[in-house]
C-alpha cells in the first residue's frame, strides 16, 4: 500500500519512511526540501537498501499533487511538511497560517477527488499549552496557542476533525507528538537544523561538538525539583512507529467517520538539567553550560498520559532518554567529520 509522507526527507518524516518500509508499506515522499536536504535519501536509500519514491514539490502545489495521485495508488497520507519554528512563527504569523493551513486543507480536497481514505496529521502537545493537571490525557482541554505556529496546529486539528464529520470515507488521526529527539541508531539519517538550532537536543550536540560556544538553560527558577523545564523526550525512531500503527488502525475502521486523537509521548517527565547530565553521562563528556533567564513562551512542565496510545493503538516507547541522547551524538559527530 502507497503512503504519502509529506515532508517525508525530515526529521520525523524520514524516520517514519523507515518504518513504513520496515512494516511492508511503499512510501512515496512529496518535499520541497526547504527545511530537509537530499542527503537524507542518501540515508535512506543506505538503511533500506534501495531508492525511497521522492517527489520534490511542495505539497502546496496542487498540479503537483494531482500528478502523484494520478501516478501512483495512494491509499493513505502521513501529513508531516509545515512550518515548526515557534519564534519565527510570532514574527511572521502570515507565513505560518498561510503554509501550514493551506496544505492541510489542500491534501484533504484532493484525498476526496481521489478517494484516498486514511490521513495521519503531525499535531503537538503545543495544543495543551500549561496544562493544570500532570501528566496530559486526550481529554485535557486545548488552551488557546501560545504561538501562530501552535495555533496553526490546533486549527488543522479542528479542520482534520470537522472534514471527517462532513465526509464519510475519509478517515484519520492527529498525534499530539512530545519531545521528539535523537537520531536513527544506523547514524545515517538524523535531525538536521538550518542555521542556530532553536531546540534543546541539537544544540546540545552542537555544543558539545565545539560547533557552539556553550549552551544557556532557559530557567532555573520554575517549579520543579531542580528549577528547570520539564518536558517528555521521545526518541524518533519510537515516534516514527507510532505513524505505522495510526495506519494500521485506520485500516482496521470499516466505517468512515472516523476521527481520533493521540498522545505520543514516553508518559515520563525529566528536567532539562537530567536531560544535560544524562547526556554528559553516556557519551562520557562534559557540556559547556550555564543557567539562563527563562524563554519567553516555555511551559513549565508538560508530560503526557500514554494509556490511550498504549492500549488503543497499541504502542508504547521502547526506548529510554539515554538511548535518545546516545543516538544523537552518534548522528552529531556522523555529521561533524563529514
Ligand atoms: C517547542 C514547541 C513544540 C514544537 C517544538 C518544535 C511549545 C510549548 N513547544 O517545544 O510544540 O513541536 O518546539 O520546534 O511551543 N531549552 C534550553 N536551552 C536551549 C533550548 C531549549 O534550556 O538552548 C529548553 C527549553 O526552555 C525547554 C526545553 O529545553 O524547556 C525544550 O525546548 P525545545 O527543544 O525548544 O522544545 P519545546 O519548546 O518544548
Amino acid at each position: 500500500m502507497k503512503i504519502l509522507v509529506t515532508g517525508g526527507a525530515g526529521f520525523i518524516g524520514s524516520h517514519t519512511v523507515v518504518e513504513l518500509v520496515n512494516a511492508g508499506y511503499e512510501p512515496v515522499i512529496i518535499d520541497n526540501f526547504s527545511n530537509s536536504e537530499h542527503s537524507a535519501l542518501e540515508g535512506l536509500q543506505q538503511i533500506l537498501g534501495r531508492d525511497v519514491i521522492c517527489y520534490e514539490n511542495d505539497c502546496n502545489d496542487p498540479d503537483a499533487l494531482d500528478t502523484i495521485f494520478q501516478k501512483e495508488q495512494i491509499t493513505g497520507i502521513i501529513h508531516f511538511a509545515a512550518y515548526k519554528a515557534v519564534g519565527e512563527s510570532v514574527a511572521s504569523p502570515m507565513k505560518y497560517y498561510r503554509n501550514n493551513l493551506d496544505s492541510t486543507m489542500l491534501l484533504l480536497e484532493k484525498m476526496e477527488q481521489y478517494g484516498v481514505k486514511n490521513f495521519v496529521f503531525s499535531s503537538s502537545c503545543t495544543v495543551y499549552g500549561q496544562p493544570e493537571k500532570l501528566p496530559v490525557t486526550e481529554e485535557t482541554p486545548r488552551l488557546p496557542a501560545q504561538s501562530p505556529y501552535g495555533n496553526t496546529k490546533a486549527i488543522c486539528e479542528d479542520i482534520i476533525r470537522d472534514v471527517v464529520r462532513a465526509n464519510a470515507p475519509i478517515k484519520a488521526i492527529s498525534l499530539r507528538y512530545f519531545n521528539p529527539i535523537g537520531a536513527h541508531p544506523s547514524a545515517l539519517i538524523g535531525e538536521l537544523p538550518l542555521g542556530v538550532p532553536s531546540n534543546l537536543v541539537p544544540f546540545v550536540t552542537q555544543t558539545a561538538a565545539g560547533l557552539r560556544e556553550k549552551i544557556t538553560i532557559f530557567g532555573d527558577d520554575y517549579n520543579t525539583p531542580d528549577g528547570t523545564c520539564i518536558r517528555d523526550y521521545i526518541h524518533v525512531v519510537d515516534l516514527a512507529k507510532a505513524h505505522v500503527q495510526a495506519l494500521r488502525l485506520l485500516d482496521k475502521q470499516t466505517e468512515g467517520n472516523y476521527y481520533d486523537v493521540f498522545n505520543v509521548g514516553t508518559g515520563q517527565g525529566n528536567t532539562v538539567l537530567e536531560l544535560v547530565q544524562t547526556f554528559e553521562e553516556v557519551n562520557d563528556l562534559k557540556l559547556n553550560y550555564s543557567l539562563g533567564p527563562r524563554r519567553p513562551g516555555d511551559v513549565e512542565k508538560i508530560y503526557a498520559e500514554v494509556d490511550k496510545v498504549n492500549n488503543i493503538m497499541g504502542w508504547k516507547a521502547e526506548k529510554t532518554l539515554a538511548d535518545s541522547l546516545r543516538d544523537a551524538w552518534r548522528w552529531q559527530q556522523k555529521l561533524t567529520s563529514k
